[in-house]
């Protein structure tokens, strides 16, 4: 009774798999006969330059985001910590020199993602041709305001190094108003990038 049962269930099961097999042997065929995808920019496959090119723009947008996103967390983060220093009193030399240090090595990574975050954007501007050619205002006015913003980053190492030298004489109440700078800047340029009024 169980020799008839196992034999049974072998003859259910073999065609079974050989049919499987041979579907396998089917699909493995048609992908053999498929001409292979062109790789687009990292893992993003597409049909021909123009749709890697496509991929490429996005991929460096992407990442022209996230490092300007990330480096005006520091350009917003720097002048809190100044204004903390105008209000530190002075003989607390500790918390000084803590806030001092803070600000420094801020400003190094802040410059570091300067760097890589302009150096995406002017990929995509000169690389790729986004905002290129007449009529691309939107773009001009964006370039003068991301002038604007790398004069304020200047303008934050010069004030850390008033700070260093104890020759501040500025409240915290007018670092606080210069805090507020970045914020107008990073909402005029990013309604520029992204609405394009003009
Ligand atoms: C040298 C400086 C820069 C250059 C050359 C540049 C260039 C560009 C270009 C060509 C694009 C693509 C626009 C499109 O997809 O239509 C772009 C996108 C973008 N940029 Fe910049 N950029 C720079 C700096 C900045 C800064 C400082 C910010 C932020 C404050 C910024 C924010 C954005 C945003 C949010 C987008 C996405 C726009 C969208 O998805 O439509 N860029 N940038």
């Amino acid at each position: 009774m169980l020799k008839s049962l196992t034999n049974d269930s072998r003859k259910a099961v073999i065609p079974c798999f050989s049919s499987l097999s041979r579907c396998l042997s089917v699909l493995t065929a048609i992908r053999l006969a498929t001409p292979a995808p062109r790789l687009g920019f990292f893992f993003t496959t597409g049909a021909g330059p123009v749709a890697a090119m496509a991929s490429s723009y996005l991929w460096v947008k992407a990442f022209h985001i996230v490092f300007v996103a990330s480096w005006f967390a520091g350009l917003f983060y720097l002048p809190r910590l100044f204004v903390n220093l105008a209000m530190v009193p002075a003989d607390s030399h500790a918390e000084r020199e803590r806030l001092l240090l803070m600000a420094r090595k801020l400003y190094r990574f802040s410059n570091l993602l300067m760097v890589v975050a302009l150096a995406l954007g002017l990929w995509l501007w000169l690389g790729l041709g986004i905002g290129r050619g007449g009529g691309q205002y939107w773009m001009h006015a964006k370039l003068v305001l991301v002038v604007a913003v790398i004069g304020y980053q200047h303008a934050c190492l010069r004030l850390l190094r008033t700070f260093e030298r104890l020759a501040n004489s500025r409240s915290h109440r007018w670092y606080r108003v210069f805090n507020e700078a970045t914020v107008l800047l990073f909402t005029a340029i990013v309604v520029l990038a992204v609405v394009k009024p003009f």
